[in-house]
């Protein structure tokens, strides 16, 4: 679909946010569909006593456009990598090889390991090494995901295609009737959007405003498929979604409005499911719905533009900086089997989520988010500076914005916090700019409390590690150190719209 007739839809649509109009306008799309991609599902192999992965970061060449090659990066193949499973209580043991001509680290986004296991920035594979880190899977069933978190080019390394899931198991999860079998009624969704220039190669343009809003694509992939389709066999489907793009917030919704069950939040398993007919997620955040398709009727996933009048909504100068931020998005065509296979009846009552008591907490966190509007802000240094991070080749345009947690940017070099092991924080997170930042932290899950005072929804009453802040909100959320004591090895906190992590807006703590 091109940009032009994208641009239509978005004045169609504006101002009428509620209004669908997709199985009129989305019908007409001019590319055939591709059967949806699956990424290759790796159990590992049995190495003394531990679990063994294997992972080889290489380049490749990929066919997401009809006709055209693009040059990709991937894990074990040419774009993306493998879904792990990975057990509660096993040990296991990624053996990651660096088969780029470039530095690279793998980070395992929402896993409670060691820092040294944690592939953070200071984690670098060089070129043609290897890292073998360690760890025992300490967490509850739930989806997460991997990535590179290279110092300043984390945005570039992920978008090229550094990022798979992980799904992790447990002694629950696969007796709650929800759909599990993988590729089957248990689906990844990894949905990106991407720009692509004329001969096929992906386009990572900075221009000012990609780095202010994030990079915003006009071409979605799921899973690496441009135009995908899935075909259900059972009535009754699991979407593990994660938004894996740079900066785009999706807001999925299907196109006859059909309701679904919200089943899973970042860390895992909710209570219990939540009906609804509407998914907002933010770079980094994953959810798994369970949809009904025992109608046998073809319908679309699609994602609708973030309503203006949503607390996440950019204000002021942010809300038309970005034309590709408005649009619909088509993101998967669903058209089930003739003859489906009766799934299982999902349990009312999934986790079992004990509350973290306020009065816990030995200490609460201020965390202020800004950023500095203009170009070459950077350049005379804005509040804070940009630490011992210079300029250089290859760093594009790095001084063009300006992005700060407390008035500092991220320094390789300096450990914002330091947190006793065995202690309980509440950490406060307030956003003093006109756009929302997904909040990440590292280390494992945590709670939210409140968001702007009022006590969190349900659909945020599970275990997240990754929030939204929309512009001039304040969310507390409280979260458990624990585990693991280094007072040398830091951990990442900062936004996960890469574009402003790799700016400056990330942070360093240690647990000791
Ligand atoms: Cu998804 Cu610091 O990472
Ligand atoms: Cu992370
Ligand atoms: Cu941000």
């Amino acid at each position: 679909m091109n940009i032009k007739r994208r641009e239509f839809l978005s004045n169609v649509t504006l101002g009428s946010a509620s209004l669908l109009l997709p199985n009129i306008v989305f019908s007409q799309s001019a590319n055939q569909p591709n059967e949806l991609k699956l990424p290759e599902l790796l159990t590992g192999n049995q190495q003394q006593g531990k679990r063994a992965y294997q992972l080889s970061v290489q380049s490749g060449i990929s066919q997401f456009l009809p006709g055209l090659n693009t040059a990709t990066l991937g894990i074990n193949s040419a774009y993306l990598g493998p879904t792990m499973k990975l057990r509660k209580d096993d040990d296991v043991l990624l053996r990651v090889r660096n088969a780029l001509e470039e530095s690279t680290t793998l980070h395992w986004h929402g896993l409670h390991v060691p820092a040294l296991s944690d592939g953070g920035p200071h984690q670098v594979i060089e070129p043609g090494a290897g890292w073998a880190p360690e760890f025992k899977v300490m967490q509850d069933a739930g989806t997460f995901w991997y990535h590179s978190h290279i110092v300043d080019r984390t945005g570039e390394q992920v978008y090229r295609g550094l990022a798979g899931m992980i799904i992790i198991e447990d002694e629950n999860s696969n007796d709650l009737g929800l759909p599990a079998e993988y590729g089957v009624d248990d689906i990844p969704l990894i949905v990106q959007d991407r720009r692509f220039n004329n001969d096929g190669s992906l386009r990572y343009v900075q221009m000012h405003r990609d780095v202010m809003t994030g990079f915003y694509g006009d071409t979605v992939l799921v899973n690496g498929t441009h135009n995908p389709i899935f075909t259900p066999s059972s009535n009754k489907v699991r979407f593990r979604i994660l938004n894996a793009a740079n900066a785009r917030t999706f807001n999925f919704a299907f196109d006859d409005n059909r309701q679904f069950d919200l089943v899973s939040s970042d860390g895992g398993l909710l209570n219990a499911p939540i009906s609804s007919d509407r998914l907002l997620l933010a770079p980094a955040e994953r959810a798994d719905i369970v949809v009904d398709v025992s109608d046998g009727r073809p319908f679309r996933l699609l994602s609708l533009p973030v309503p203006a009048n949503s607390p996440f909504a950019p204000r002021g100068m942010m809300r038309n900086m970005h034309p590709l931020n408005t649009e619909n998005m088509d993101i998967l065509a669903i058209q089930p089997q003739s003859n489906l296979r009766t799934s299982e009846a999902l349990s009312p009552q999934l986790a079992a989520i004990n509350s973290m008591e306020e009065s816990a907490a030995t200490q609460e966190r201020r965390f202020v988010l800004s950023m500095v509007m203009g170009m070459g802000m950077g350049m005379r240094g804005g509040p804070g500076g940009r630490g011992n991070r210079g300029g250089g080749p290859g760093r594009g345009m790095r001084n063009q914005g300006n992005f700060f947690i407390n008035n500092e940017a991220m320094d390789m070099a300096k450990i914002n916090h330091r947190i006793k092991n065995g202690s309980t924080e509440i950490w406060r997170i307030e956003n003093d700019s006109m756009m929302m930042h997904p909040f990440h932290v590292h280390h494992g899950q945590f709670q939210i409390l409140d968001r702007n005072r009022v006590p969190a929804s349900a659909i945020e009453s599970g275990y997240k590690d990754t929030v939204k802040v929309g512009p001039g909100e304040t969310v507390r959320f409280i979260m458990r150190f624990e585990n693991f004591s280094d007072s040398e090895n830091a951990y990442m906190y900062h936004c996960h719209i890469l574009e402003h992590e790799d700016n400056g807006m990330m942070g360093q703590f240690t647990v000791e």
